[in-house]
C-alpha cells in the first residue's frame, strides 16, 4: 500500500482566489462509473483522458479560461508579455541562424487563446525583426473557442492546415505547459513488484477511490527501466506513455528548425527520488494546489512533472539533437531578458503601474520555487549546437 505521501505545492498558482471547490461534474462521474462498470477500474490515464478531454464537459474541452488569474491557475504567457517577448527573440535567433526562411512556422501545442503567439509578434515587431512579416502561426489546440480566438489574435499570420495539407515545414515548435496536461499511468511499488494505481468506484463511500492490480501494459515497468529508476518499496510515481508518440508527430514534421519544450518537469533520478515519494500528481482549481485527484472532477486541472529523460530519449529516437537543457530563468536571462527590462525602465512613455507589474511579474518569472524553476529543454533539427543557441548561454548544471 502506499506510504506517506509529502506534498510539493505547486509552482503555477496565483493567490488562492476562494473556497476549493470539490464538487464534480455529475455527466463525468456517471461516465466513469458506467466504464467501471462495464469492463472494471480504470487506469489512471484513460480516467485523466476523460476527467480533462471528454468532448462535452471535460476540463479543456469548455469555455471557461482557465490559465489566467481569474480561473485555475497562471501561465508564464499569461502572467506578463515580457516573456513572450523574450522567447520571440530565441525564436528569432534560430530564422537567423538557418538564413531567414520565408515562411517560417512557429507552431504551438497548448495554444490557448494565442497569449504567447501575440506577445512573441508584439516583441519582435518591437525588436523591428524582419521575421514578423514571415511567420505563420499554427496554434494546436483541443479547445475550440481557445484555438478560434488565437487565430482571430494572430491575424494574418495564423493559418489553419487543410486537412490532408503538406504538414511539413521549418520553424520553431512550442509547447509550454503543454507536456504536462497528457495523461499519466500511475505505479507504486510493492515489494520488489511493480503495481498500477487503478481508478475503482466504492459504493460505499460513494466516491472514486485508488486500486492498485497488475499493471495494465509492460511499458511502464519497460520506462522505468529505460530511465534506469527503481522505486523503493511504497514508492509512488508516474509515467506518461504519450509523449513519445506527441514527439514522433512533431519529428515527423520538423524539416529543419527548433523544439522548444518549457514546463515544470526533471531528469529521471530526480523525478523519481525518494523525496517524491507520492509522486508529482496535482490537482489545480481556483489557484490552489492539492493532491485529490477525485474530487471537482471536470473542473479541476490534473498534472504531473514531465520525465525530462524520457523526453530527451525519444528526442535522439526520432532524429532530433538535444541541443540542451536550463531552467526557465536561466533561458529568459540567456535571451535577453535584463535588456529587455531596461529598455522598459528607461522609455519615458512606462507608467509607474506598469513599471511596478513588469518588476513583480519578472520576480515571480525567475524565482526558482515558482515559474522560474520550470525546465526548458531545446531540441534542434539542422540546427548548428556550436555556438549554442542564446537561450542556453547561461546555463547552470541541473540540481
Ligand atoms: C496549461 S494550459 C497552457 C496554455 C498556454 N500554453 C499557456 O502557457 O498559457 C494547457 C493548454 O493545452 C491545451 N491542451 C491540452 N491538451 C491538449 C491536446 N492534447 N491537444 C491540444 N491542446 C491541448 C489546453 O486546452 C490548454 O489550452
Amino acid at each position: 500500500m502506499s506510504g506517506p505521501k509529502p506534498f510539493e505545492p505547486g509552482l503555477r498558482r496565483d493567490e488562492p482566489a476562494g473556497p476549493l471547490a470539490t464538487d464534480s461534474e455529475p455527466v463525468l462521474i456517471e461516465r466513469i462509473r458506467a466504464e467501471i462498470a462495464a469492463s472494471g477500474p480504470l487506469t489512471f490515464a484513460r480516467f485523466m483522458a476523460i476527467a480533462l478531454y471528454d468532448p462535452d464537459h471535460g476540463y479543456y474541452r469548455v469555455a471557461a479560461d482557465r490559465p489566467s488569474r481569474s480561473g485555475d491557475f497562471l501561465t508564464a504567457p499569461e502572467l506578463h508579455p515580457i516573456f513572450g517577448a523574450v522567447i520571440g527573440r530565441q525564436v528569432d535567433e534560430v530564422w537567423r541562424r538557418l538564413e531567414r526562411p520565408d515562411p517560417f512556422v512557429m507552431r504551438e501545442y497548448g495554444a490557448g487563446s494565442g497569449t504567447l503567439a501575440a506577445a512573441i509578434l508584439d516583441g519582435l515587431r518591437a525588436d523591428d525583426s524582419g521575421l514578423g512579416d514571415v511567420l505563420r502561426y499554427e496554434p494546436v489546440e483541443i479547445n475550440e473557442v481557445r484555438r478560434t480566438e488565437a487565430v482571430e489574435r494572430l491575424g494574418p499570420a495564423a493559418r489553419t492546415r487543410r486537412a490532408g495539407g503538406p504538414s511539413r515545414f521549418t520553424g520553431v515548435v512550442l509547447a509550454n505547459e503543454f507536456l504536462d496536461a497528457l495523461p499519466v499511468h500511475r505505479v507504486e511499488q510493492d515489494g520488489c513488484r511493480l503495481r498500477e494505481l487503478f481508478v475503482a468506484w466504492d459504493d460505499a463511500a460513494g466516491r472514486l477511490v485508488e486500486q492498485p492490480g497488475e499493471p495494465s501494459t509492460d511499458a511502464l515497468a519497460a520506462r522505468l527501466d529505460e530511465d534506469g529508476v527503481t522505486l523503493l518499496d511504497g514508492q509512488v510515481g508516474e509515467v506518461c506513455l504519450e509523449v513519445e508518440p506527441w514527439l514522433a508527430g512533431v519529428a515527423a514534421d520538423l524539416e529543419q528548425g527548433l523544439v522548444l519544450v518549457i514546463d515544470y518537469g526533471h531528469q529521471a533520478p530526480a523525478l523519481y527520488d525518494p523525496a517524491r515519494r507520492g509522486g508529482t500528481l496535482r490537482a489545480y482549481s481556483g489557484q490552489r494546489a492539492h493532491a485529490d485527484p477525485f474530487i471537482a472532477v471536470g473542473r479541476q486541472d490534473l498534472t504531473a512533472h514531465v520525465d525530462l529523460t524520457a523526453l530527451e530519449a525519444a528526442a535522439r529516437t526520432h532524429e532530433l539533437t538535444v541541443l540542451g537543457e536550463v531552467s526557465q530563468a536561466e533561458l529568459l536571462v540567456g535571451c535577453g531578458l535584463e535588456e529587455l527590462v531596461d529598455r522598459v525602465r528607461s522609455n519615458p512613455k512606462t507608467s509607474m503601474e506598469e513599471w511596478l507589474g513588469l518588476r513583480s511579474a519578472i520576480a515571480r518569472l525567475l524565482d526558482p520555487a515558482a515559474l522560474g524553476g520550470f525546465r526548458a529543454v531545446l531540441l534542434g533539427r539542422g540546427l548548428d549546437p556550436q555556438p549554442p543557441l542564446m537561450g542556453l548561454g547561461r546555463s547552470q548544471p541541473a540540481r
